[in-house]
């Protein structure tokens, strides 16, 4: 009797711990899409702090600009890779659109080797650099189209934590070159593939 008293107990508390695993589940999963950039964090004076983890994110692509292909002295004479943080990925598969919330990650690593067993080509050296853009209509309201933009440096050691550069010294550029909302989705063809309209 007594036993089975504290099986019914046990399984009861089973039951509450289960139900309230489930609710945290759906709380989680009912988060509408959009809001603060939760994957980055900001010190109290607004600065992003490094993000960590990226490198897991979605690879959206990867440019080159070596010296040798301008004039000997190119402004960032690096590999780029992009990053873009996979919930705002899953956003954009389905809308075609960069979230409220969208943080991208460019890598900068630089030129290695120009020969390998494969053929004459450029190959990654070491990782050199990082750069972030984030879109976000509340912390970022006064800046053009919502994204503000950062760099970690491009030398290693990085800073840990970075202030907003000037909307001249970056987000312009992105605002009169770049294809799709301020990102440079014309060199991106993951993104161009995952988008709606192309499938
Ligand atoms: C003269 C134009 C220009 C300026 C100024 C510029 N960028 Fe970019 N940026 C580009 C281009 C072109 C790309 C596409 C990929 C590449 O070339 O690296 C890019 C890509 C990026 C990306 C990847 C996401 C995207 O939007 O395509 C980030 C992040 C980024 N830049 C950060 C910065 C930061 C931070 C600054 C200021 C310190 C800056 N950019 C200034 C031209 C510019």
């Amino acid at each position: 009797m007594l036993r089975s008293f504290w099986s019914n107990v046990t399984a009861g508390i089973a039951v509450l711990v289960g139900i309230a695993g489930l609710s945290y589940v759906l709380a989680g999963a009912a988060q509408p899409p959009g809001g603060p950039a939760a994957v980055v964090e900001f010190t109290a004076d607004g600065k992003l702090k490094q993000p960590i983890g990226y490198r897991e994110w979605v690879y959206i692509g990867e440019v080159v600009t070596p010296n040798e292909l301008n004039g000997g002295e190119a402004t960032f004479p690096e590999f780029h890779a992009v990053y873009m943080d996979p919930e705002s990925f899953a956003h954009f598969k389905m809308t075609g659109k960069f979230r409220d919330g969208t943080v991208v990650m460019k890598e900068l690593s630089s030129v290695g080797s120009k020969e390998a067993p494969s053929g004459n080509g450029y190959f990654q050296g070491e990782l050199t650099g990082l750069e972030a853009s984030i879109k976000d209509s509340k912390r970022f309201k006064d800046e053009p189209g919502n994204w503000a933009y950062f760099s970690f440096g491009h030398k290693y050691p990085l800073k840990a934590e970075v202030s907003k550069n000037a909307a001249a010294a970056c987000n312009q550029c992105h605002q009169d070159n770049a294809k799709m909302d301020w990102v440079f989705s014309q060199y991106y063809p993951v993104l161009s593939a995952a988008a709606p309209r192309s499938k």
